[in-house]
């Protein structure tokens, strides 16, 4: 798969666990970091298109509630894995500059402390 394509599934993924979440714990941050996603998403459709993008949101969005339910502490696991994946994909396949740069700043501020 190219990097184009798993930026979109992965912020499609990231817009639906963030939501999920919100619809759980209805605070501000995970509001902030579902529009921060959806932003993410909209980016990448750009340069791809995948009849994978809804179900991944969807699939991402249970998973969010689920999580939600746990409570904090899965919250706080699950969140920071996935902010670390994103984090290191884009490191690890963009150059860090316009969009990209303003996605990797958004991503540093959803990691829970
Ligand atoms: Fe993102
Ligand atoms: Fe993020």
């Amino acid at each position: 798969m190219d990097k184009y394509l798993l930026a979109l599934l992965g912020e499609a993924g990231a817009t639906g666990l963030a939501k999920g979440i919100y619809m759980i714990k209805k605070e501000g941050r995970f509001f902030y970091a579902y529009e921060n996603e959806l932003t993410h998403w909209n980016y990448f459709k750009r340069f791809r298109k995948s009849r994978l993008e809804k179900p991944v949101y969807y699939l991402l969005l249970f998973l969010g509630i689920i999580v939600g339910l746990l409570g904090n502490k899965a919250i706080k696991l699950v969140v920071n894995k996935v902010e670390e994946q994103a984090l290191n994909f884009y490191l690890r396949n963009f150059e860090v500059k316009g969009e990209i740069e303003k996605i990797v700043e958004d991503e540093k501020h959803h990691f829970i402390r």
